[in-house]
């Protein structure tokens, strides 16, 4: 018999700071009526500094754990843009902290489609025999690399992390993953960058003043990325839905990353869904890259707006280009 990823724990964690559309008018030129018009964010969280993505992925990771009744993981994946260093991974050093001792844990990076390319990791883990239990975490501090003086992407991002619990189990069992559908396209890499901090161009130094040069902070094509976020992930969201033998209209819930509310109703409007399917927090979060889907999952369960049986799609677009998908139906689970 197959053996499936089935969801069993939900866990979040946001740094306490919360940074208001007006916080950021009184230091760059925009405004309360431009972020929310255009992106439908009012606050985000960010990290104090001296606070790693690694901590944020803790929190969250010991929440999902609790929330799955057990403490115990075989493997850990965690997907992220800002890892804690640039060698090692930043799974392993989690896992330790868990109390995870000698598990598979290993780094995913594929932006903000990250957690979606770390659940079908995992998910094929599973299936494999490789591993029975598998956490599974979206952890992100953007404060780290946001540019303060590009008023085009420090509106946008937020810090944050969510893990989910995936065990093995029956493919019909509610909670089951049924497939992925997984893509990408690195002809557009440069649309959503930070130049500098790898092979290619090793760490920039800093000028004679001090300040940190501008290609290590991450850069994004804003329009170019809306207009390929939307097709991408129609087109995934529909490649989905024929895998799981679902028809749009029979989705409940559409959990898409959460980069513009703009883009979830495009989304929504070419796959022929009503726009009131459309989970959406980042109104609260901004845009958490890697750790939107889990956080938008989150807050649809708090706020009853996810219940047990309730059909999930969730769809994700980010920078590589990468996208993807997957479905569920909806477990009975308690998120922590
Ligand atoms: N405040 C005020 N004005 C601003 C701001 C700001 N924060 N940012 C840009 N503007 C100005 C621009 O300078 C421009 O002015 P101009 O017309 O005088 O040149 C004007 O507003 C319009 O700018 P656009 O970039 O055309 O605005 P747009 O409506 O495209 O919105 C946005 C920009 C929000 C970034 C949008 O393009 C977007 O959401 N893109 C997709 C982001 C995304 O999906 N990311 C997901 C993947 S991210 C990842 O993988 C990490």
């Amino acid at each position: 018999m197959s053996r499936a990823a089935v969801l069993t724990g939900l866990g979040t964690y946001v740094p306490p700071r919360v940074v208001t559309n007006d916080e950021l008018s009184r230091t760059m030129d925009t405004s309360d009526e431009w972020i929310r018009s255009r992106t439908g964010i009012t606050r985000r969280h960010w990290a104090e500094p001296g606070t790693a993505t690694g901590d944020l992925a803790v929190e969250a990771g010991e929440r999902a754990l609790k929330s799955a009744g057990s403490g115990d993981a075989d493997l850990v994946v965690l997907a992220t843009t800002t890892p804690d260093h640039p060698c090692p991974a930043t799974a392993p050093d989690v896992a330790a902290r868990l109390g995870l001792d000698a598990v598979a844990a290993y780094d995913i990076g594929a932006v903000c489609s990250g957690f979606i390319y770390a659940m079908a990791s995992a998910a094929g883990a599973i299936a494999a025999g490789i591993a029975e239990r598998a956490l599974v975490i979206g952890a992100e501090t953007y404060s780290t690399i946001l540019n303060p003086e590009d008023r085009t992407t420090s509106v946008i991002f937020g810090d944050g992390a969510g893990a989910v619990v995936l065990r093995a189990g029956d493919p019909a069992e509610p909670g089951a993953l049924l497939g992925h559908d997984l893509g990408s396209d690195g002809s557009l890499k440069d649309l959503i960058i930070v130049p500098a901090g790898g092979s290619r161009r090793p760490s920039a130094a800093a000028d004679a003043s001090g300040a940190r040069p501008a290609e290590t902070y991450f850069h994004m094509e804003g329009k170019p990325v809306f207009r390929h976020a939307v097709t991408r992930m129609a087109a995934s969201s529909r490649a989905m839905l024929d895998r799981a033998g679902w028809d749009p209209e029979s989705v409940d819930r559409f959990v898409g990353h959460q980069a513009n509310v703009r883009i979830l109703h495009a989304v929504a409007d070419q796959l022929g869904m009503a726009r009131d399917r459309t989970v959406v927090n980042l109104d609260r979060v901004g845009n958490t890259s890697a750790a939107s889907i889990p956080l938008a999952l989150a807050d649809a369960v708090a706020g009853g707006l996810l219940t047990p049986g309730d059909r999930v799609l969730l769809s994700a677009f980010g920078g590589g280009v990468t996208w993807g998908s997957t479905a569920l139906v909806w477990p009975e689970i308690v998120a922590d």
